[in-house]
This record gives structure tokens, sequence and C-alpha cells, in this order.
């Protein structure tokens, strides 16, 4: 938490964080937040977000809350009308919206639950990044949260490995794009953080080894203040203990 005395340095910026009604999305709005930054925070459930709003209203930022499914094209450009109106430009993109499934082994798992978790980890980080683009510039930074499971696996985690899997060679890909341009692309790739994630994957998981998504969300944005003459290409975190 950047103390109250201390330099807002990410004052007039605007950041939109995909799925940031809990967990590490919520984690990330709150250090933004301390650090200045106009936010653009979106999921599904709206009270949540109205609730956000209020909290963060304390911070004296600019919050702009706007319910958006990452999975639907229509639900992503209505998000995009509404972020030109109201700001005209993004300074920072955080992909976070992702989800899991329970632990099945690719023989038993059901063709729309494998088809949900690429459509919200992959797809929808494809649709709100392309839209996102046109009103970006340089200086800008895309944060794609993806996991310790973009290169390796997890057994019986097929759909959430082969949608990370993918995401790390979509950031990879656009990181080249973007190099001209001066927009920086960073994977983020966290072992076990202690979110409701867990809930569908492993719900008796031993948490108290886990992260607290403050923990992430701090090296996330210690990352995004690197100066802007700086590459910095992935943040790997993960708990320093078990092999969780
Ligand atoms: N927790 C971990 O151990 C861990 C480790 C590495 C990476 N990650 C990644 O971190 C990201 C955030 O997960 P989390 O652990 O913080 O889980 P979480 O607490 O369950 O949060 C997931 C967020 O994604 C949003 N979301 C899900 N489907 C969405 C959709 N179709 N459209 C828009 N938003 C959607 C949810 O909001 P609504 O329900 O309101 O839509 C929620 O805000 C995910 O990409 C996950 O893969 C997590």
């Amino acid at each position: 938490m950047t103390p109250a005395s201390s330099p807002k340095r990410l004052h007039h910026q605007v950041a939109l964080i995909t799925g940031a009604t809990r967990g590490i999305g919520l984690a990330i709005a709150h250090a933004l937040a301390a650090e200045g930054c106009n936010l653009v925070l979106t999921g599904r459930d709206n009270a949540a977000l109205k609730k956000i709003s209020r909290e963060l209203a304390r911070k004296k930022t600019c919050v702009l809350t706007h319910a958006c499914d990452v999975r639907d094209p229509h639900s992503v450009d209505d998000l995009f009308r509404t972020i030109r109106r109201e700001f005209r430009h993004l300074d920072i993109l955080i992909n976070n919206a992702g989800i899991t499934h329970p632990n099945l082994p690719v023989e038993k798992l059901p063709f729309p639950v494998w088809k949900d978790v690429i459509e919200t980890n992959l797809n929808g980080m494809f649709l709100v990044t392309q839209a996102a683009l046109p009103i970006m510039k340089r200086g800008g930074t895309i944060v794609n949260n993806l996991s310790v499971a973009a290169n390796r696996v997890f057994v019986g985690q097929a759909s959430y490995n082969a949608s990370k899997h993918g995401a790390l060679g979509l950031t990879n890909t656009l990181r080249e794009e973007l190099r001209p341009r001066g927009i920086r692309v960073i994977g983020l790739l966290a072992g076990a953080t202690d979110t409701d994630i867990w809930t569908t994957l492993w719900p008796q998981a031993p948490r108290r080894k886990m992260m607290a998504p403050e923990t992430v969300a701090q090296a996330v944005v210690q990352a995004i203040l690197l100066p802007a003459n700086t590459t910095v290409e992935s943040v790997e975190i993960r708990p320093s203990v078990g092999t969780l």
C-alpha cells in the first residue's frame, strides 16, 4: 500500500482491468488506485462492481464500472464504447478475467466445459486486446494474467492448461507486434494464489501455503512502474513453500 504522503506515480493514467470483481483483479485495482490511477473495472457481477466502486471512491481516484462478459464480442464492444466516451484512451490494460474447471481427465471433460474455459481465458483476452489497441499509445502497458500453467501442465486441467498455453502464445506474438509502437506486453505467471478460483479446482487446497492476491498485485504494479525504456517480458511469482 502506498502511504498517503507518497507521490501517486500513475496519476492521470487510465487502466482497464477485466475480472476485477474479486481475487487478483480486485487486488490489482486497489494497488493501481493507491498509485492514483483512474480505473475501468469490469466483470459480470454488477452488484459486486457497484460495491467496489463505492469502496474505491474513498481513494479519490476516478472509477468507472461496467459489466462485461469477455466471451461476448457485443459486450466487449459496448464496454469500449463507454471507455472511449469517458476517457478516450487507455494507458494500461490488465487482461485478468479467467476461470478454471473441475479436475477431470480429457476423456471425461464435457465439451461445453472445455469451450467455456477457452472462450473466457483465451478468446476473451483476444477480444479485449483487439478492442483496446486502437486507443492505446506509446508508453502503454498490457499485462496478461497467464499462470504457471502457461508453460507447464496440471493433470486434470486440460482446458485451463490449453487456454493458458494459448494465451502465452498470444502474449508473445503481441509483444513483438507492439514493440515498434512502444507498448509493453507483460505475461504474469503466478503460482497458487488464495482466491475463489480454487473452489472449482480443488476445494480442499491448503490455502495457507498460497500467496495473497495483494502480493501478486504488488509485483504487477512494480513491473508497470519500471521506466518506459526497460523491457520486462514476464513477472513470475510463486509461493516459496510446497509445490502448489
Ligand atoms: N488464483 C490462482 O492461483 C491463480 C494463479 C495464476 C493465475 N491465475 C489467473 O488469475 C486470473 C484471476 O483469477 P483469480 O484467481 O483472481 O480468480 P477469481 O477470484 O475467481 O476471479 C476471477 C475473475 O474473473 C472474472 N470473470 C470470470 N469469467 C468472466 C467473464 N466471462 N467475463 C468477465 N469476467 C469474468 C470474475 O468476475 P465475474 O464472476 O463477476 O464475471 C472474477 O472477477 C485468472 O485468469 C486466473 O487464471 C490465478
